[in-house]
């Protein structure tokens, strides 16, 4: 039988006594109150609120891509849940504008009374990154320990679970190995590709040898920059040199995802891609905002404390800015952009195969 409904007042419902009575001030404790410390906890508190949304979100988008079959009505819900991330970010990097409103010297009030709690603490944090698919030895270290050493042993398993389980970059990585298309009827995408790729290298070639405006030294530099971008174009049409870059960290992304990932994106407007297309970028979306965050708060950091070592006992800004560039997650679907050519030059696709990508629904008998 179901639960007989019950009213609710806002306050109960909210657990506002809890949350309210979560600000207590260490240099009150220590009676030499700081006025910017109840600013401090927080911005803290809302940044973790909001991550455990981020987390609630993102779990059930990995829900959605656990299955060997992804039901595709369920890509739309993925992609606008993965949209709320995306805009909860956005908030996450602005409101570092709030937390600099506290100087360094009002933060220097207080920050003694802290030590050694850290940033580096965030449990959630590292839920996020390690669900994202942040690997273990993909990580800057600060110090000799693991990452996760400053966890409770609870905690520490919880992360070992995640990190040995399905990251959404394992997901994605999956669902894009088993999408069809690559290869259909006497359609093979690949040796199209490679034609298109020549074809538009010929007329770049001829362009830059032809221009009567530029130097002789200029368009041999001009013509060295064109052959390093096709060197990214042989990785797409030699396996192994793939996975060679993929074995030693400079790619991530297996090769048949990659191919996948760059069928969709050139193919984007075809209407069953569009879906997939659009997922694929909130996943941009989502990498670029935690970068821009990291980088965010890298900057708040050096303003306010310089170059002082953290209360977490890092370098403080120099580890932070190098994770920025380092603690990228999903960098190879930006990276897709190298390998795009002009819609003018795209393999035209056999009839056959374009009904395939398109809805076919008719009234007409
Ligand atoms: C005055 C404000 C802040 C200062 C001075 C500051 C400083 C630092 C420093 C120096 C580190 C490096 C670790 C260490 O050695 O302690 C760090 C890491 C971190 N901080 Fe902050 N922080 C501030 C605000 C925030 C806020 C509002 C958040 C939001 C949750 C935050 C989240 C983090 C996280 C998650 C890390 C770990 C980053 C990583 O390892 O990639 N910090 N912080």
């Amino acid at each position: 039988m179901d639960k007989e409904l019950s009213s609710i007042h806002y306050d109960k419902y909210l657990q506002l006594n809890k949350i309210l009575d979560a600000q207590k001030l260490r240099s009150e404790e220590f009676e030499k109150p700081a006025h910017d410390e109840m600013l401090f906890i927080i911005v803290h508190q809302v940044y973790e609120l909001w991550f455990k949304e981020i987390i609630h979100d993102l779990n059930s988008v990995m829900d959605i891509f656990k299955p060997e079959i992804v039901e595709e009505k369920k890509i739309g819900i993925a992609i606008s849940r993965l949209d709320r991330i995306a805009k909860i970010q956005k908030i996450l990097v602005d409101q570092i504008d709030i937390i600099e409103t506290m100087t360094p010297l009002d933060f220097l009030d207080f920050r003694n009374y802290l030590l050694p709690a850290s940033g580096f603490q965030s449990f959630q944090f590292r839920q996020l990154e390690v669900s994202l698919g942040l690997k273990r030895e993909n990580r800057i270290s600060y110090t000799q320990c693991a990452y996760s050493g400053v966890f409770s042993q609870e905690e520490q398993d919880i992360l070992h679970q995640i990190e040995a389980g399905d990251s959404m970059f394992g997901l994605v990585e999956k669902w894009l190995e088993r999408i069809p298309f690559l290869k259909f009827e006497k359609f093979d995408f690949l040796t199209e590709y490679r034609k298109a790729v020549d074809k538009m290298i010929t007329i770049e070639q001829e362009a830059i040898n032809g221009a009567d405006y530029i130097t002789a030294q200029e368009k041999h530099f001009r013509l060295g920059m064109l052959t390093e971008t096709n060197k990214y174009f042989q990785t797409v049409f030699d396996e192994d040199l793939h996975n060679q870059k993929v074995a030693n960290g400079e790619l991530k992304l297996s090769y048949k995802a990659t191919i996948s990932a760059l069928l969709i994106n050139l193919y984007r407007d075809e209407p069953i891609l569009r879906q997939p297309f659009l997922f694929l970028q909130k996943l941009i979306d989502i990498d670029e905002l935690l970068t821009s965050w990291r980088n965010r708060h890298a900057q708040m950091v050096l303003r306010t404390l310089g170059q002082k070592i953290g209360t977490g006992g890092s370098s403080g800004f120099d580890y932070l800015k190098k994770t920025a560039d380092k603690h990228r997650i999903f960098y190879d679907l930006h990276n897709i952009s190298t390998l795009l050519i002009p819609r003018s030059e795209l393999p035209e696709m056999p009839e056959s195969l374009k009904k395939k990508l398109n809805f076919n629904f008719s009234n007409k008998s």
